[in-house]
């Protein structure tokens, strides 16, 4: 079906009105009416295709803006998204963010057909360790307790006693039964996690692998420095996936769905966001009369998901982009995330 002119005019006022606020990008990508015009088509396309498949849209909150704001029906952090991909019913979910995520929804959504919009979209953290590699640790540790952070391929939490998010990773460690946790794969966080553990005197010892994010592992104290110097009251806010002396040097750090709270209740009017861009737009879009100073960075596999890809992906979706799991891995992975839900913080 062929939109009309009016139809794409409405829809492109639609988009404008959200999209209009992002100017965060370091590629320079805004948005105007023409811009949101040019896309119109498409978003019009994917919301139809939606209705007709009987599927949902995840979007993570570091994708494209457009993607956001245009066509997905859930955006947030990852623990968000875990929550959503398990209460799904729809016939097909469409996961706009990176493969272990969309690994996640299979695993706890097993009746779906998942898709990605881009299978290249891996992440540093994911791919830094594989589950034989994960074996060789557990065999150096037999009694600590495994746990994964989310951020981890399904092979790997299927070897994991527990997976955990940026969001519940304090809270569910400190109350684990046994002193000895082998935390896989991000060993930034790993650090902050064992800051955490003696500031609120949780006796623990944490061994880790040794993956980064290749995004926050960029951000350095001489950044917030010199912000803070230019910026008297600005609020540095960080994701703990951070290295430890930024961490420390933060206001405020905790998952991205946190960081957003935290913006959204301060009163502060400056803001450096240690993290990807795409949250910063996000912020652009839902807290207008904050700034957001200098700082983000993209992540090359989040940005890899696009319009176009979520429509092929939704239309016709290649083998590529069809998440399947082996069943006897994809069930252990399944206990490794519903003991994080039985664990997690309710609020
Ligand atoms: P969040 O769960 O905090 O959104 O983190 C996901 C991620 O990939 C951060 O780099
Ligand atoms: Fe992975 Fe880092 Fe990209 Fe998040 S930002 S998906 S941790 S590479």
């Amino acid at each position: 079906m062929i939109a009309t002119d009016n139809v794409i005019d409405a829809e492109a006022e639609r988009l404008l009105k959200s999209l209009m606020h992002v100017d965060c990008d370091p590629r320079g990508k805004t948005w105007n009416f023409e811009t949101c015009r040019e896309i119109a088509p498409l978003t019009l396309e994917i919301n139809r295709l939606k209705k007709e498949k009987q599927a949902v849209i995840l979007a993570h909150s570091y994708v494209e803006p457009e993607i956001i704001y245009g066509v997905a029906d859930f955006r947030g952090d990852s623990y968000y998204l875990s929550v959503k991909a398990k209460e799904a019913k729809a016939k097909v979910i469409v996961f706009a963010g990176v493969v272990f995520m969309a690994e996640t929804a299979k695993i706890l959504s097993p009746d779906a057909t998942v898709v990605v919009p881009d299978r290249g979209s891996g992440c540093s953290l994911a791919d830094s360790l594989t589950g034989e590699e994960l074996r060789r640790l557990k065999s150096l540790y037999p009694d600590a307790t495994v746990v994964c952070y989310i951020n981890s391929t399904a092979e790997v939490k299927a070897e994991s006693d527990i997976c955990v998010t940026s969001g519940n990773v304090y809270h569910i460690v400190a109350n684990l039964p046994s002193r000895r946790v082998l935390f896989v794969p991000d060993r930034l966080m790993g650090d902050n996690l064992r800051t955490e553990m003696k500031r609120r005197g949780v006796d623990k010892e944490i061994i880790t692998s040794d993956g980064t994010c290749m995004v926050h592992d960029q951000f350095g104290v001489a950044e917030i420095a010199a912000a803070r110097a230019r910026y008297p009251g600005l609020k540095v806010v960080s994701h703990p996936e951070c290295p430890s002396d930024v961490a420390a040097a933060s206001d405020f750090v905790g998952s991205t769905g946190a960081m957003m709270s935290y913006v959204k209740t301060n009163a502060a009017p400056y803001y450096l966001m240690l993290t990807e861009c795409g949250l910063v737009g996000r912020l652009q879009v839902e807290s207008p009369e904050k700034a957001f100073i200098g700082g983000c960075r993209l992540c090359p596999y989040m940005k890899l998901n696009s319009l176009e890809k979520v429509r092929d992906a939704l239309a016709a979706p290649r083998p590529d982009q069809i998440v399947t799991l082996e069943e006897t891995m994809r069930r252990r992975a399944a206990r490794c995330i519903e003991k994080m839900f039985e664990l997690a913080p309710t609020d």
